[in-house]
């Protein structure tokens, strides 16, 4: 069932869908065809990278999808990002916005139950930059994953709180992440999980569950850059 997604309203007066599909690891050939489903099953939100090798596979199903009447170029809202070395010096948000001509509309960053990020999404609100939470599922597909990671949606107690409101462990995260106002980006190349995980505009969080999945917190980064740890400003997070 498609719920109507909502939108965010962003400092550039754009508005972009609080929900959207992620597309990092997604294989050249099988991203066109999720994409596609993706599209047909109500997903207006892409989010992609140079970096994820896969942008022109990608921009394939959006071609087909434009071309068959499914949806208008302007009913999509596509991310895509520069690699590290086509910037500038990087720098923090607040270095940014002391120096920035043009101010940024969105950060995107890893958030999840174990990688809660409460008080980054407060500062980001407080200077009224969109946040969108990446890996919202716990991305337990990163390359770099060990067998005895912790599997956030194996998780007995998400799962418990799942069968409370008759949904999934990854319903509750990406409902979660949208009652705060994080926009999430699940991955899927699944025609049933990329519904599943879009199936959830049609209930909502008690308070006290919003507050106890923010328990889960344990500093739990799956991305973690260490390849960049000689860098000045790594780890690129302020340690709040
Ligand atoms: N800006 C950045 O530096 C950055 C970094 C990381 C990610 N991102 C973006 O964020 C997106 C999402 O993050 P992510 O890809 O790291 O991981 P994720 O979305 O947290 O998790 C993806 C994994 O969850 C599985 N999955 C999806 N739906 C599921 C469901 N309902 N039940 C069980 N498993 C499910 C997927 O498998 P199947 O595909 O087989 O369903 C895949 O293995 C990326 O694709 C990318 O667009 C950005």
């Amino acid at each position: 069932m498609a719920n109507k997604i909502p939108n965010v309203r962003l400092n550039t007066g754009f508005d972009m869908p609080i929900f959207g599909l992620g597309t990092w690891k997604s294989k050249p050939g099988e991203v066109t065809e999720a994409v596609k489903n993706a599209i047909d099953v109500g997903y207006r939100h892409i989010d992609c990278a140079l970096v994820y090798q896969n942008e022109t596979e990608v921009g394939a199903a959006i071609q087909a999808k434009i071309a068959e009447g499914v949806v208008k170029r302007e009913d999509l809202f596509i991310t895509s990002k520069l690699w590290n070395t086509f910037h500038k010096k990087d720098e923090q948000t607040k270095k940014i916005l002391e120096i920035a001509t043009i101010k940024p509309a969105v950060n995107q960053v890893e958030i999840h139950p174990y990688l809660t990020q409460v008080k980054l999404v407060e500062f980001l609100k407080s200077v009224d930059i969109a946040v969108t939470g990446y890996s919202p599922l716990g991305s337990a597909d990163r390359p770099w994953a060990k067998p005895e990671d912790p599997k956030l949606l194996d998780d007995e107690q998400l799962i418990a709180l799942g069968k409370k409101y008759n949904k999934t462990a990854a319903q509750v995260v990406l409902r979660w992440l949208t009652q705060r106002g994080i926009i999430a980006i699940p991955k899927s190349v699944q025609k049933k999980r990329l519904e599943e995980n879009m199936n959830i505009f049609d209930f909502a969080l008690s308070d006290e569950d919003m507050a106890y999945v923010n328990t889960f917190e344990r500093n739990g980064r799956g991305c973690h850059l260490a390849w960049n740890n000689d860098h000045p400003d790594y780890p690129f997070h302020a340690e709040f």
